[in-house]
């Protein structure tokens, strides 16, 4: 199928980009003029149409609206230096997306129809890739089940949306995080490592609950027993302990995160020696209480790196040192952006840029 051909493109009439304040951006606050939508229905997917941005118009009975088919992505499109865009590990992206869907029994987006159409929006929305430092236009695709059909199933119907939005970066506060050892955000066998809607509404209770107790999020433990550390929010948890980046290994409880990939091959590149081993509690205790512990964060395409200024477990609220821009993550993040937009060179081929 020759989809560069396929594609239909119907351009807004007009721009809303001048509603935008780019000195004040926020994550989720504006919405890029246009979508790109294609439909799956009688086992195959239609043509990709990019049209301009607006409400959709869903049954009551939509399947994913009931039983939770649905997952997304989190991406980010750069301004380089030369004021090119670069949509950041693009195929990544794709082969999680993918292997989320199959997680969730839903259909396999085409990878021509993610990266072709991904281009072509893009680049009609080229205008809203912002320039200044930290900024992205945040890219956010995602499938659900369309199908209108109460009945308990597996849906024989998606859409699958882009939309994307200009960002500024975020969550720069060192964070008070509260260890979970009741709530678990996912558990062995469960869809965890999946980009799911539910993930996300499962962990809002268990959120609340440390927001109320004082803390911004929850540093979230092992289902099982809570005894190894697992994710930060909504982000992989890294930690910096005796010089070392130590972060939990990836299973089928831990998303594989694009940019904890990213940060541990940097870190790597920068001779930082990296350890992919469970974190359990009495380690991190034991490692506070050594002054071992200098530096935990949260790592994901949002904030990027998002420090953590207080861990609470088990009754005692443990202090992280005061982190200065020589801090690991901040070496690491500054050298992401270095190669994001063109500064440095791009020996992982991570960019693709157009
Ligand atoms: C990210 O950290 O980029 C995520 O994917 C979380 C998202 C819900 C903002």
């Amino acid at each position: 199928m020759e989809l560069t051909q396929a594609f239909s493109i119907r351009p807004a009439k007009q721009s809303r980009i001048r509603e935008v304040d780019f000195d004040h951006l926020e994550f989720g606050k504006y919405v890029a003029d246009h979508m790109l939508v294609c439909d799956y229905g009688k086992g195959k997917w239609n043509t990709p149409e990019i049209i301009p941005f607006g409400d959709l118009t869903v049954s009551p009975t939509t399947l994913a609206l009931h039983y939770g088919q649905t997952v997304f992505e989190g991406m980010k499109a750069f301004r380089m230096e030369d004021g090119r865009i670069n949509i950041f590990r693009i195929h990544k992206h794709y082969e999680r997306l993918t292997r989320s869907l199959d997680r969730m029994c839903m259909a396999i987006v085409p990878e021509e129809v993610f990266i072709e159409g991904l281009r072509q929006l893009i680049e009609l929305d080229k205008a809203w890739v912002p320039a200044a430092p930290g900024t992205a236009l945040y890219i956010r695709p995602f499938a659900f089940a369309s199908e209108a059909k109460f009945g308990v199933k597996v849906s024989d119907e998606y859409k699958f949306i882009i939309f994307s939005g200009p960002v500024a970066g975020a969550f720069q506060k060192p964070l008070r995080v509260k260890v979970e050892t009741g709530y678990a955000r996912a558990a062995r066998g469960g869809t965890g490592a999946a980009k799911c809607g539910g993930n996300y509404g499962g962990a809002y209770y268990p959120t609340q609950k440390a927001k109320e107790a004082g803390y911004d999020q929850v540093l979230w433990t092992d289902s099982h027993d809570h005894q190894y550390i697992e994710e930060s929010g909504m982000m992989n948890a890294l930690f910096v302990i005796d010089g070392k980046l130590v972060t939990p290994p990836l299973s089928d409880s831990i998303l594989d995160g694009i940019t904890r990939d990213s940060l541990l091959t940097l870190a790597g590149d920068l001779g930082i020696p990296v350890e992919t081993r469970p974190v359990s509690l009495d380690e991190l205790e034991k490692a506070f209480r050594q002054r071992l512990i200098t530096e935990a964060f949260g790592a994901g395409t949002a904030a990027i790196v998002a420090p953590i200024g207080v861990i609470h477990s088990r009754g005692i609220d443990y202090q992280l040192p005061e982190y200065t821009p020589g801090a690991v993550m901040f070496r690491l993040k500054d050298k992401l952006e270095a190669i994001r937009t063109g500064k440095e060179q791009d020996k992982h081929n991570w960019n693709y840029v157009f």
